[in-house]
């Protein structure tokens, strides 16, 4: 068999990023195999890796060093009746359909989360209908020094929003999923896509939620009603605007600049801690240049 071609590493390359705003990586690669993301490893000193896009704001004068992109990585295999062992670059929204067409449960509360399985993992994405560290076995990753560790779920740190795996490059995870009636799972896929439907800017270009839900007395307080409240929903700078449906999606439309959701982000934080007192914290990922991920 001929040698596959040596991998492409395109240079002032895009970034994809469902804000569809901010600057350009100096280096981008999509490696095929788990041999070619170790020699790229084994290549760069300073590597970001990107999912799906889905919570990430790249600042206008893009990012230096290689941005790496799994999303060739996304095998899906049924290791046992009740175990998928996904690559880190899967999409999350087709394995759960993939999963609601098998009759497997489990995943079905992440539904309408746009993201990769290592993304999702790396933010502990999900929200009142379950957290994606509710299904994690195990989770394979190379270190940045390309060494090659596998964290059975006792050992990562999951909690609201946070896994502790920044400084890893998730390649593969083991999901438990639960063999049952697919009609049940897609019932439940509906209803939660309706409420995401009914709640938040769906069709718009954003990031999801900007802030993280803080803590408040021992409560976790929605982010979005505190802004609301604080009277940011008309708020706009330049192509950026707090969305109207829901106070913690920013919404951008075309020409929007990174710069602009960055100053609104701060207008927003400034309002809150004005009205209540608190400081909210981004849960958006803010790349820029020079600064190490
Ligand atoms: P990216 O945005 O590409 O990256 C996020 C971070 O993960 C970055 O630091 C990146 O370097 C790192 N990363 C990605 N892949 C890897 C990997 N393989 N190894 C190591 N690091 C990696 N989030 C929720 O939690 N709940 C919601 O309900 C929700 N709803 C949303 C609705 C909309 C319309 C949108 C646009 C977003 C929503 N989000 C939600 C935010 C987003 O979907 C999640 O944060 C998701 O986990 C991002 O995954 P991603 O693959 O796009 O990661
Ligand atoms: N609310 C308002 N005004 C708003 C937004 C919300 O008053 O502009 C009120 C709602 O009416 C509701 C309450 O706040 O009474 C909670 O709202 P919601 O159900 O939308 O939940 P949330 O806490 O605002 C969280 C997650 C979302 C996730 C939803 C649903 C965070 C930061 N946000 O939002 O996750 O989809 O629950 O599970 O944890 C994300 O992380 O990107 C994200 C979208």
């Amino acid at each position: 068999m001929p040698a596959a071609p040596p991998i492409t590493i395109e240079k002032d390359a895009a970034i994809p990023t469902w804000f569809r705003v901010g600057g350009r990586a100096d280096a981008l690669a999509t490696p095929r195999t788990l041999d070619e993301l170790r020699a790229l490893v084994a290549r760069y000193e300073t590597i970001r890796v990107l999912g799906d896009g889905a919570n990430l704001l790249v600042h206008d004068d893009g990012v230096d060093g290689l941005v790496l992109s799994l999303s060739h990585i996304n095998n899906v295999e049924r290791v046992e009746d009740d175990l998928l062992r996904v690559g880190a670059g899967a999409n999350l929204p087709k394995l759960i359909t993939h999963t609601a067409r098998e009759g497997l449960a489990g995943l079905e509360g992440l539904t309408g989360i746009p993201a990769t399985v290592g993304g999702a993992i790396v933010m502990n994405a999900g929200g009142a209908f379950g957290e994606i560290c509710e299904s994690v076995l195990a989770v394979c990753a190379l270190t940045r020094d390309g060494e090659e560790v596998t964290l059975p779920r006792d050992q990562i740190d999951f909690s609201y929003r946070h896994s502790g795996l920044d400084q890893l490059i998730i390649t593969t995870v083991d999901l438990r999923v639960r063999p049952c009636d697919p009609d049940a799972v897609r019932r439940r896929v509906k209803e939660v896509m309706a409420y995401k439907s009914r709640t938040q800017p769906m069709a718009e270009k954003s990031a999801g939620c900007v802030f993280k839900n803080p803590t408040l007395d021992t409560e976790r307080v929605s982010a979005g009603r505190l802004i609301d409240e604080a009277g940011c929903k008309e708020l706009a700078v330049g192509a950026a605007q707090v969305s109207d449906v829901h106070a913690n999606f920013i919404t951008t439309t075309p020409y929007a600049r990174a710069a602009d959701i960055l100053k609104l982000i701060d207008q927003v934080r400034d309002r809150v801690r004005a009205h209540i007192g608190v400081e909210l914290e981004t849960e958006l990922r803010i790349w820029r240049r020079g600064e190490t991920p």
